[in-house]
């Protein structure tokens, strides 16, 4: 059920409290959000289905009717509570101009990033604030200053392109061989593992791995610590790319066990679009270049690695608000409710006609993002047929995904926002699609 399916007065209650606790003059720190019920607790299946919990949820999005979204995975609409906290930061630097930015920005970004560091659980020498993922990813991979040439750099088909094309770039930069191997196709936790393993093996001059912790292609959770460790053993440093993880999944960059690794904020923390953050552990920021635009902060502050000009300060000034509203609504109960959203969908479509499901059941290998392909239909024609009629024929926006060895497919990004009901427009739109007979 969407915003515009809950009675008005629920409606006005919840965002009323919540646009209330979401009015975050930094120097008053967010308040706790008072329009929703508490949290439910228990085990995960309960805590996914406790409806008057996610219709509260629910609640808080203004989402169009016109199509059932299920291509959350380019950016997370805001909650009310936090657009409308975006829209009165945005008056505001547009009102008080070099005013307010001259003076008292420092000291609100500052605390932005004490916050986002408290919440993942960094110390704030531990992070910057970017523009979003790729900025911290370009900036880690470009900036990893530890190769020489003749060494190996690896990264595989479910990363990134733009980060895969800066892994490429560091050729050129660093002299270094760059390679290249599948995510074996369907993956399970172990042969995924297994083949990271052979992967190293084979490639004795591996000194950096690019590793995606949720990928955009398919949704697979990598196993990043213990891959991250297999590397660590023969010499080879991990960036993590967790674009798609934090917020999707509930964890706190420690349990990552890695030393470099760049977020969004604008995907499932919420924030609005154009700001992500990189971390660097402790004692590893000698190992990343300062960014060659900075002069501003001393060599040993993170935040020299990163000089991003005049970003939009309504942007960065919303974050905690959103950073708020996740841990109110409850990074775990997050990740619940999304998984049970992704099963619910792929328990009914599962056995239909020719369609393969790209990502593993395993508890731990997926969170809301999941992918198919019917049986044989790899090309681009094929699957942006089948995005199509979903969308034109049944409203149901999904996205066609590519750069999966094995060949295209589309993929399926529930939020929190979704519901059965639009989940069941989903399967009857896939059984007509599979030309499967139901019931
Ligand atoms: C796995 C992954 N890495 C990096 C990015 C880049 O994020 P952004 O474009 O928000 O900077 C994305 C965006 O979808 C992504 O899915």
């Amino acid at each position: 059920m969407h915003l515009n399916e809950t009675t008005s007065s629920d409606r006005r209650s919840i965002l009323k409290g919540l646009a209330a606790a979401a009015v975050t003059s930094l120097a008053a720190p967010a308040m706790a959000a008072d329009g929703l019920p508490a949290q439910p607790t228990g085990a995960a299946a309960a805590i996914a289905t406790d409806n008057a919990y996610w219709t509260a949820v629910r609640g808080l999005y203004a989402v169009t009717p016109d199509v059932v979204n299920l291509e959350n995975g380019f950016w997370g609409i805001m909650a009310e509570p936090v657009r409308r906290e975006f829209i009165r930061q945005t008056d505001m630097v547009n009102y008080q101009n070099t005013y307010y930015a001259r003076q008292r920005a420092g000291a609100d970004f500052e605390a932005v990033r004490i916050k986002v560091a408290q919440a993942i659980g960094a110390a704030p020498e531990e992070i910057a604030l970017t523009r979003g993922a790729t900025e911290a990813l370009q900036l880690l991979i470009g900036g990893y200053n530890k190769l020489k040439p003749g060494d190996s750099v690896l990264y595989a088909d479910l990363d990134y392109d733009s980060m895969q094309y800066a892994m490429n770039a560091l050729k050129a930069r660093r002299g270094v061989d760059v390679v290249r191997f599948d995510v074996p196709e369907p993956a399970t936790r172990q042969a995924v593992l297994d083949a990271y393993a052979r992967a190293l093996e084979a490639n004795p001059k591996t000194r950096l791995l690019l590793l995606t912790h949720v990928s955009h292609r398919t949704g697979l959770v990598m196993p990043v610590a213990e891959i991250a460790r297999m590397a660590r053993a023969k010499g080879i440093d991990t960036i993590v790319d967790a674009a798609h993880s934090w917020g999707q999944i509930d964890f706190r960059v420690g349990e990552l066990d890695v030393d470099f690794v760049g977020f969004n904020l604008h995907k499932w923390i919420g924030a609005p679009l154009g700001v992500g953050f990189l971390y660097i552990r402790k004692d590893r920021l000698a190992d990343i270049d300062r960014d060659m635009g900075d002069e501003d902060f001393a060599e040993t502050d993170i935040r020299s690695r990163v000089h991003t000009g005049t970003v939009n300060f309504a942007t960065v000034l919303t974050v905690p608000a959103a950073v708020t509203l996740h841990q109110q609504i409850g990074a775990a109960a997050k990740q619940a409710r999304l998984r049970y959203l992704r099963d619910y969908w792929v328990s009914r479509a599962r056995g239909f006609k020719d369609i393969e499901i790209l990502t593993p059941d395993e508890v731990g290998s997926y969170g809301a993002i999941t992918s198919f392909r019917l049986a044989g239909k790899t090309s681009k024609a094929d699957n942006e047929a089948i995005v199509v009629k979903l969308r034109d024929s049944h409203k149901v926006m999904t996205v066609r995904r590519t750069g999966v060895a094995k060949g295209q497919c589309i993929r399926v990004t529930p939020a929190l926002f979704t519901d059965e009901a639009d989940l069941d427009r989903l399967v009857e739109a896939l059984a007509v699609v599979t030309g499967t007979k139901t019931g």
